[in-house]
């Protein structure tokens, strides 16, 4: 398990915002879930999918326009490497990636990348926009049941 107890204690610690609110643990926690289904169709790596899950909105300053929470993320992600998680240098730089570009609506990227984007974009439903197949990236995330089941989750709040 890449997200220790240890992980989330220090996301939480230093997360400006409200841990129970629409960018908070419930959604990390679905984003995880939507992104782990996603890998299972794919060659995507789980260890960045689930860091990315955690990290990609850890830095925002508030939960409406903030362009810049990506890159803040990235950089956060690289300043805990090799203390409170181990990832090699391949999957650093798609983990940075992914988060420097997540809220910035691209579709082509490394397969990864794209999981943790759609992974993402699956848990709209929280704020009342159900996922458009034409704005996800990747195959297993267009199929109809997936969004289904992903948007029944992000609609009732579920926080695993
Ligand atoms: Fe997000």
């Amino acid at each position: 398990m890449i997200i220790t107890s240890e992980l989330t204690k220090e996301l939480r610690m230093q997360f400006a915002l409200d841990w129970q609110g629409i960018h908070g643990a419930a959604h990390w926690a679905r984003v995880r879930a939507n992104g782990l289904k996603l890998a299972e169709a794919s060659q995507a790596r789980t260890d960045v999918v689930e860091l990315f899950s955690f990290f990609h909105d850890s830095m925002r300053a508030n939960d409406d326009f903030d362009p810049h929470h990506g890159i803040r993320a990235a950089h956060y992600v690289e300043s805990l490497r090799g203390k409170l998680f181990e990832l090699d240098d391949s999957g650093l730089d798609l983990l940075k990636l992914a988060c420097e570009e997540h809220s910035n609506g691209l579709m082509d990227a490394d397969i990864t990348v794209q999981v943790c984007w759609d992974a993402d974009r699956l848990d709209l439903g929280r704020v009342g926009i159900r996922p458009d197949p034409y704005r996800l990236c990747t195959e297993a995330a267009k199929d109809a049941e997936m969004i289904e089941w992903a948007y029944a989750r992000s609609i009732k709040g579920h926080s695993d």
